[in-house]
């Protein structure tokens, strides 16, 4: 299947991290504290009690990490930049240490031939904005442009591509409804104040990119799951309909179509969103990619009854250890739709990998064959949108390095590179020799 899967000319080929779950040095510098350091020390919000104060300790390994991508033969990294690092308190006074830090890796991607792709938020917001309400806060939208300003100024001229945001529906809903991922508030009505104003914040942001860049692509990335219903009865497609309605489509139609869902608008009800005159037009400011996260898709069965009135239902199928079904079809199925319905002028695939249960047995190597076989059916299925017509220009492996699961800590490894956390090496999966030969056979970077 290797062979035939042929990608058109300048592909991008990378892999991905986020600045949390790999930098560590949670302390150096002057970086202020986030709210991932904060949830991640209260008890019983992550499993074994992980913490992110360590992690990979790419803030002071990063050149050997550059020299492993480069050995890998990536075209392109796509990293976060800890924004606690540039502002410790949020807003104010700029931090130069942190601005310094992202510039040396930066240049030195450039120095490899690598890309650098780079993700304004990935879900480390400064704790002293949260004190002031955080993203419930329109006022934190204000501030994340003037972040974005100031990386801008420093670092646009350098940077392959931007996203302004990592998943705004996992910050929403997993971060201030369900309560799983920092700041761990639960309540339906900040939830989706947050979700609207980092969509407002995406907007601010492509305009304060632009300013500084008028040339350098700016994206966003959203996690996207097809909503399968559990059978053709109507009450089941209803279901699945109404999590595609909160999952993807609360996302997409505001920033392609300038409004939300009608269907969810009437499902929340006085718990709506907070939308000031000129914000839907802002939100919707046209972008020249989107990012897509894919890891599964869902099953969904009406739940009559219960709050929400659905469920998830497992079909039988193969499962990583985060419980997510392994299903490739899904991705191409995913890219064909957000062509059809929302016709991006570009996609890149932002994220894509699965946790397996990999064991180092003091070996050179560390054998994954389930990680290689998901990698390469994963790679096959974005052939096929592309051959579609779906204009899908690059595809980053999640993720380089085991590293900081979230709520999961580290007992889920992602990495195509296998983490020693007592040691901190970094150790070649198979996965990895086979990216590496994948990428070579594409014709290199
Ligand atoms: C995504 C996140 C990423 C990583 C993967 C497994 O939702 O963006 O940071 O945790 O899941």
């Amino acid at each position: 299947m290797t062979a035939s899967m042929k990608f058109p000319p300048g592909f991008v080929w990378g892999a991905a991290t986020a600045a949390y779950q790999i930098e560590g040095a949670a302390h150096a510098d002057g970086k202020g504290e986030s709210i991932w350091d904060r949830f991640s020390h209260t008890p019983g919000k992550v499993q074994n009690g992980d913490t992110g104060d360590v992690a990979c300790d790419h803030y002071h390994r990063w050149p050997e990490d550059i020299a492993l991508m480069r050995e890998l033969g990536l075209a392109a990294y796509r990293y976060s930049i800890a924004w606690p690092r540039i502002f410790p308190a949020g807003r104010g006074a700029l931090n130069p240490a942190g601005l310094d830090f992202y510039e040396r890796l930066t240049d030195g991607l450039l120095a490899a031939g690598i890309q650098p792709y780079v993700t304004l938020y990935h879900w480390d917001l400064p704790q002293a904005l949260q004190e002031t309400g955080g993203w419930a806060s329109r006022e934190t939208a204000t501030a994340f442009a003037e972040y974005a300003d100031v990386v801008a100024r420093r670092l646009g001229d350098r940077v392959a591509g931007w996203i302004t945001h990592n998943e705004p529906a996992v910050v929403a809903w997993l971060g201030n409804l369900s309560g799983q991922h920092a700041p761990g508030t639960r309540d339906l009505p900040t939830a989706v104040r947050v979700a609207h104003h980092l969509l407002l914040s995406h907007g601010l942001a492509v305009a304060a990119l632009r300013a500084a860049n008028p040339h350098t692509p700016v994206g966003i990335t959203l996690n996207l799951n097809p909503m399968h219903p559990a059978s053709d009865s109507p009450a089941d497609v209803a279901a699945a309909h109404a999590t595609d309605g909160f999952q993807n489509r609360w996302f997409l139609d505001p920033v392609f179509h300038g409004h939300y869902p009608a269907d969810v608008l009437e499902a929340l009800g006085p718990a709506g969103p907070p939308v000031a005159p000129g914000d839907l037009a802002t939100i919707a400011t046209p972008i020249d990619f989107l990012g897509v996260n894919y890891y599964f898709r869902q099953v969904v069965a009406a739940a009559p009854g219960n709050d929400p009135p659905y469920r998830m239902v497992e079909p039988e199928g193969e499962y990583t250890t985060m419980g997510w079904e392994v299903y490739p079809d899904g991705l191409r199925e995913m890219l064909e739709r957000l062509h059809r319905d929302y016709s991006a002028p570009a996609y890149y695939v932002t994220e894509s990998g699965a946790a397996f249960p990999d064991v180092f047995n003091g070996d050179s190597r560390v054998h994954d064959p389930r990680r290689q076989a998901y990698l390469q059916a994963h790679f096959a299925a974005a052939a096929q949108a592309i051959a579609a017509g779906v204009p899908l220009r690059g595809y980053f492996v999640w993720s380089l390095l085991d590293n900081f699961e979230w709520a999961y800590g580290y007992s889920q490894r992602f990495g195509i590179l296998y983490m020693d956390f007592p040691t901190g090496r970094r150790i070649w999966k198979d996965s990895a020799h086979w990216y590496q030969e994948f990428i070579a056979g594409q014709g290199g970077r």
